[in-house]
């Protein structure tokens, strides 16, 4: 039998319309244009400020324009899974609100919470399940409302992230392309340092945490950095050696959006030229789940079939790592 390989087949994503500039946050708290550029590398990010639209909003606009854009048949989908860390609800999950949204009526659905690697995992997830051939055709979203979970008086943490969703197909297929390997890594000893407070099952909602601000993002920003740094490069490397791919055949590292001077440390260490990062921090931050799918959003028309593409991503848990993608058709899909 034909070995079935797991390929991306199209790509749609959103943004809501809302822009918050470093000039206007800099309105909100002790900051400036200036620090935020050199020290994260961020000049603006979208934010979903309607009132009583969340997660699945986005998801369910990234996910439209990719069946729009496959031509995909609704009844056609076997699967859904939405990573994210910033669910409509604690239930059901926000899979499942959207497979209703879409229409999908032979899908099953779920979450994945693997916070800022959530996508990363999250391919290596389907690609698993189109590879048992069991499943033709699942949707993968990454999706985040980070500005629900953001402390806006907060300077260290408010600057650097936004919201977005961006979804792809995936399918089988027994050319040679598609999810080709994936090192993949949790280790819980991160828990301390990037964490919300309450409103899990360990310390519920009560006027106690919302008095004392314990529903937004922890973060010990300079141990998450330097984490971040080491294991991400780690990863690239590992993964790199394994395919017996070097900066030659590199065509594309698609790196978390999380830090510009995170992503240059990862480049660097992996001797790619910057031309081959694909980096678009400057304009949504970092949308934790929804960073990785959305650099394709922006850059699908720069990728060729068989390229070879590195992604890497770090996050709470701490979790992180690399997949080896080789990419499965040309340009834009319309
Ligand atoms: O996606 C999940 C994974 N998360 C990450 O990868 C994030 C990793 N961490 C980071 O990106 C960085 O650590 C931060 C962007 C969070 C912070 O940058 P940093 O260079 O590590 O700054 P710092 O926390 O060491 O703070 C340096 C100084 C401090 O002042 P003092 O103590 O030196 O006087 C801060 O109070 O910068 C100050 N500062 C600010 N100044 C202006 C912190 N935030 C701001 C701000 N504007 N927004």
């Amino acid at each position: 039998m034909e070995k079935i390989n797991a390929v991306i087949t199209g790509v749609g994503g959103y943004v809501p319309d809302y822009i918050l500039t470093n000039d206007e946050l800099s309105r909100m708290v002790d900051t400036n244009d200036e620090w935020i550029m050199t020290r994260i590398g961020v000049k603006e990010r979208h934010i979903l400020n309607e009132e009583g639209l969340g997660t699945s909003y986005m998801a369910r606009k990234a996910a439209k324009q990719l069946m729009q854009r496959t031509g995909s048949n609704p009844n056609d989908i076997d699967m859904v899974i939405v990573a994210t860390s910033t669910p409509d609800y604690h239930f059901p999950s926000t899979a499942s609100i959207l497979c209703d949204k879409l229409g999908l009526k032979n899908a099953f659905a779920f979450d994945l919470q693997a916070a800022c690697s959530g996508f990363l995992f999250l391919m290596e997830t389907a690609a698993n399940f189109i590879r048992s051939g069991r499943y033709k055709k699942i949707i993968i979203v990454g999706a985040d409302k980070m500005s629900s979970v953001v402390n806006y008086t907060d300077r260290a943490t408010c600057p650097i992230f936004g919201d977005g969703a961006a979804a792809f197909m995936m399918e089988p297929t027994t050319e040679d392309v598609g999810v080709m390997d994936a090192i993949l890594r949790t280790d819980g000893k991160g828990l301390p340092f990037l964490h919300m407070k309450a409103g899990g099952s360990v310390c519920p909602p009560s006027y106690f945490t919302i008095d004392n601000h314990m529903h937004y993002i922890y973060q010990e920003g300079r141990t998450v950095f330097k984490y971040a740094v080491s294991n991400m490069s780690d990863a690239c490397v590992a993964i790199a050696e394994k395919n017996n791919l070097n900066k030659d055949n590199i065509n594309w590292i698609v790196p978390h959006q999380a830090n510009l001077r995170i992503i240059d440390a990862v480049a660097h260490r992996l001797e790619v030229p910057h031309d081959k990062v694909l980096i678009n921090i400057e304009r949504y931050g970092n949308t934790s789940a929804g960073t990785l799918p959305l650099c394709i959003w922006d850059f699908e028309e720069k990728l060729k079939k068989g390229d070879n593409i590195i992604f890497t991503a770090f996050g709470a848990g701490f979790t992180w790592g690399a997949v080896y993608v080789k990419w499965g058709y040309d340009g834009k899909k319309q």
